[in-house]
């Protein structure tokens, strides 16, 4: 089947109290280890692109693996989705290449003006069939293009919720319960410590998620920044020559819980680069004479197949539903 819109797999996972796993991708390998895992366990799957790795792999690259992907995987619906676009002219630019979803992120702006942007890139989406994301409140973080100081991040205020979707209509919403980007999702004392002294962060806000769904009944809501950075892989980073301390993520049991509510749509990224990046320093550690990129490629897309594989069955919940 063609690239498809994220209409049709939200409805079902609404209903169906499961998740779709929306995983940024980088480069070939990384697309093949993704769609992989999702052609195995017949999961409907999102692949998404920000900014930076639209400038990365200079435009055309991924949306032509992407369409590759799509030709070796005609079984599962796949979706191909700008990540944080920052400005009608990005949208615009995605929508006219074949992306089949946008985010438009203006969260940082003020209210009426995220409203206004996002307005204008549902209008020309809609008429170009393709969906949009929109976001209300800020996440922490920081990677290429998203970096947002702690103390600038902000939780998503329930009772903005109706007003911003029905004039915008926008197809889908992120909202801030207390996820965040990249590797380092909390500082140390945030967190407690387990009994092994690993880092135990604070739950999430599931009364903000409550209230937002309560008042937007069967609408579509997105958390971004779900990473659970796994331990074993901070460990393979740091025993061999990384430095990742204290690296932590979202538990997996709260985005199972968030995934069977109204949350349709969980974000990953960092879980995806700490196994590439582990398997790989593990593979240069063990293997200092190697040096063709098949050698060490090939393991790193193979683990970065299982942590998908694990994400869609015990995580999403979103396995066997292609
Ligand atoms: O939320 C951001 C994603 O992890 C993409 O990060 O801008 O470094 O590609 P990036
Ligand atoms: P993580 O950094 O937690 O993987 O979040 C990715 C994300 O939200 C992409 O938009
Ligand atoms: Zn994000």
């Amino acid at each position: 089947m063609p690239l498809v819109t994220s209409t049709e797999m939200f409805k079902k996972a609404y209903s169906g109290g499961y998740a779709i796993g929306a995983f940024n991708v980088n480069n070939m390998e990384i697309i093949q280890g993704i769609t992989e895992a999702c052609r195995e366990e017949h999961a409907p799957v999102i692949l998404q692109v920000s900014k930076g790795a639209r400038a990365y792999a200079i435009r055309t690259y991924l949306v032509k693996l992407v369409e590759a992907a799509v030709i070796e995987c005609p079984d599962i619906p796949i979706v191909l989705h700008l990540d944080h676009g920052d400005s009608f002219e990005t949208c615009k630019s995605c929508i006219d290449d074949g992306f089949t979803s946008v985010m438009i992120d203006a969260s940082s702006k003020p209210f009426a003006e995220n409203i206004e942007i996002t307005k204008e890139v549902v209008k020309y989406a809609h008429d170009h069939g393709v969906v949009v994301e929109a976001e209300l409140g800020t996440l922490a973080g920081i990677e290429d293009e998203v970096n947002v100081a702690a103390d600038a991040a902000s939780y998503t205020r329930p009772e903005e919720v109706e007003e911003f979707v029905t004039k915008t209509g926008c197809d889908s919403l992120a909202i801030a319960i207390g996820t965040s980007h990249g590797a380092y999702k909390f500082k140390p004392e945030q967190c407690t410590r387990n009994e092994k002294g690993i880092l135990v962060p604070p739950p999430l806000r599931f009364d903000v998620l409550e209230e937002v769904s309560r008042r937007l009944p069967g609408f579509p809501i997105v958390l971004h920044g779900s990473s659970s950075v796994p331990q074993e892989y901070v460990k393979m980073i740091n025993t061999n020559g990384g430095k990742m301390p204290d690296a932590v993520g979202i538990p997996e049991e709260q985005l199972r819980k968030a995934a069977a509510l109204s949350v349709c749509k969980i974000n990953i990224d960092s879980d995806l680069r700490l196994a590439l990046t582990g398997t790989i320093r593990s593979f240069m550690n063990e293997h200092p004479e190697k040096f063709d990129p098949r050698d060490y490629l090939k393991p790193a897309r193979a683990n970065i197949k299982e942590v998908v594989r694990h994400k869609l069955v015990n995580v999403l919940g979103c396995a066997g539903k292609a």
